[in-house]
């Protein structure tokens, strides 16, 4: 079966991981008979520089017509002082997202035995933690009326956004939650904060009833100050978690640093059929940009979880976890994960050091 995919590099970074991201899918294609055909677009900054707008009309189109995205990232100094509609993350990737229906964020928190060091906590605290939170992301405080900020009778302004959700948003979100959680050891956590807000009181008891559906999770339920607290003393308690869009968006900075480096972490965003756009955690890092510093791993990791979520070729995105493995035991290591005794690499070699991985998996008879 032939995958359109479409290439939105970005800005920043974004480029220049893409570009060993596309080399892995090359080798795929070429060496191992899949059929990917790759489109370009602008998106972000580099959109509005050439067109005026972060998320050309041509660029929508194509990501609606194709089976899934990759995603670089987005935004830098040099668009901060826009109008926030223009900004390249307000402008481009939050219309991405709604516009396309990518409701349900997958983030996983690895933690590669190889990069237990690289963690901010105590090596038995992270050593094997593998968390995958599922945070929804197309409705809440993000997207909900009213929003802005306005003029009150006083003449004071008032900054207003609203936390709304809709029963069938979370009830969407939920069954994605318990899915993954079933293809896993079974255990969601729902994080909340029903002691104040009335919309997450909403969350828990539709998350409680949902469950019922899947009588063979364990289900738990935590406010999200406490699960914040949680995931540093005791994070290996976790497996999956589910939660909103914002304390999501906090939460999964927060676990991504335990797992050693916001550089090794890819993410999923998916609509109700699957399709997805798929993004490393990281953002655009502007002051390493064209520096060959920056650690291609979490773009190539994207595109390993758009083999396996929307593609449906979850051997293929075996292979490409196995080649990250491969590079990080053979000691390689970009900047941002170097720790003594390890090789430091540039961003290209890192690249080519996986498409040499998935070659040596293919030779010593590895391939599924
Ligand atoms: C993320 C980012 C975005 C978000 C920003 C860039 C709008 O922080 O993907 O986590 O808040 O969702
Ligand atoms: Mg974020």
């Amino acid at each position: 079966m032939s995958h359109n995919v479409l290439v939105l590099a970005g800005d920043g970074i974004g480029p220049e991981i893409m570009a060993e991201a596309e080399k892995v899918l090359a080798c795929l294609t070429r060496d191992h008979g899949l059929d990917i055909s790759m489109d370009h677009a602008l998106a972000g900054g580099a959109a509005y520089d050439d067109c005026g707008t972060p998320l050309p009309e041509e660029t929508l189109q194509k990501a609606l017509a194709c089976d899934a995205v990759l995603f670089g990232a987005v935004g830098g100094p040099k668009w901060d002082g826009l109008p926030r509609e223009l900004r390249p993350e307000r402008g481009a990737l939050l219309p991405l997202r709604s516009e396309l229906a990518l409701f349900a964020n997958l983030r996983p928190a690895l933690t590669y035995p190889q990069l237990v060091a690289a963690s901010s906590l105590k090596p038995e605290l992270v050593s094997g933690l593998d968390i995958m939170i599922v945070r929804e992301l197309t409705g809440g405080i993000y997207f909900a009326e009213p929003r802005g900020i306005n003029t009150a009778e006083s003449g004071e302004r008032v900054g207003i956004n609203t936390l709304r959700y809709t029963e069938t948003e979370i009830r969407r979100i939920a069954h994605t939650a318990f899915r993954v959680a079933m293809q896993r050891v079974k255990r969601l956590c729902s994080v909340d904060k029903e002691n104040v807000l009335e919309a997450t009181v909403l969350w828990r008891e539709v998350v409680m009833e949902t469950a019922a559906g899947y009588p063979e999770v364990e289900l738990q339920h935590l406010l999200v100050d406490n699960a914040a607290m949680q995931l540093v003393r005791r994070p290996k308690q976790f497996d999956v978690i589910v939660t909103t869009n914002m304390f999501g968006d906090i939460l999964s900075d927060l676990a991504s640093m335990l797992s050693g480096s916001i550089g090794m972490l890819p993410s999923a965003s998916l609509d109700e059929n699957g399709k997805g756009l798929y993004e490393p955690i990281h953002g655009s890092a502007p002051d390493i940009a064209g520096k060959g510093l920056a650690n291609p791993l979490a773009m190539i990791l994207s595109a390993a979880m758009m083999l396996r979520w929307s593609l449906g070729l979850p051997e293929q995105a075996d292979r490409v976890e196995n080649a990250v493995k491969s590079v990080l035991e053979q000691g390689l290591r970009t900047v941002d994960i170097h720790t003594q005794g390890t090789e430091k690499v540039s961003t290209s070699q890192m690249g080519d050091a996986v498409v040499r991985a998935l070659g040596e998996q293919t030779i010593n008879g590895m391939q599924a």
